[in-house]
């Protein structure tokens, strides 16, 4: 009677363990997300472009293949440009440069070189084209801004900064 018990004992730790066992080796049965519907779909191929596709438009990549003297402001000097330059430039660059680009703004104190002065001969003497070119890929240790700021906005820009040229200098 006792050893029955017992036989019995040892079949339900074995049948335990076992299914205990299989449970382990085969792990959760979980999907990974690696396998997931959503994640997949990125690992399918590009649709193929017709052949002699090319770009409507130049690209960001493409104006930095552009020398920038080459490059001419799409946009004509008027009251309505000056002040929606003002107003990106108020947006993107005065924290360095200062409200009348002097580079006097409060963030441009921390740079080594201070921000140049846009008023200066140095940048006014500069086509469009290269202050447009220098802002949008960076220049010496200015930053890049072509991702950040609009390219129509940079153009725009460039007109307000002009605006800031003090007559009396050459
Ligand atoms: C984070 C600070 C910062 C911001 C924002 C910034 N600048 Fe500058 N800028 C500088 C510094 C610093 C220099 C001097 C870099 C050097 O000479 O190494 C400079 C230099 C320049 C120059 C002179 C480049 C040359 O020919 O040597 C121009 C033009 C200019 N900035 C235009 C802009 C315009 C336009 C914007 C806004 C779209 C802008 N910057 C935003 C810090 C900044």
């Amino acid at each position: 009677m006792d050893r029955n018990r017992s036989r019995h004992g040892q079949w339900f730790y074995f049948v335990l363990g076992s299914l205990l066992l299989v449970q382990l080796l085969s792990g959760c049965d979980y999907a990974r997300m690696k396998d997931d519907e959503a994640i997949q779909t990125y690992a399918d191929s590009m649709p193929a472009m017709p052949g002699q596709s090319v770009p409507v438009e130049g690209g960001t990549e493409q104006l930095q293949q552009t020398d920038p003297k080459t490059l001419e402001n799409p946009l004509a000097p008027t009251p309505e440009t000056v002040q929606l330059g003002a107003e990106k430039y108020g947006y993107y660059c005065q924290q360095c440069h200062g409200p009348t680009g002097k580079g006097n703004g409060t963030v441009g104190q921390s740079f080594a070189p201070l921000p140049t002065s846009l008023q200066s001969p140095y940048v006014q003497q500069q086509s469009d084209g290269e202050i447009f070119y220098r802002t949008s890929f960076g220049y010496k240790r200015h930053p890049p801004m072509a991702y950040t700021v609009a390219a129509l906005d940079r153009w725009a820009i460039v007109i307000f900064i002009r605006s800031l040229h003090p007559p009396d200098r050459g």
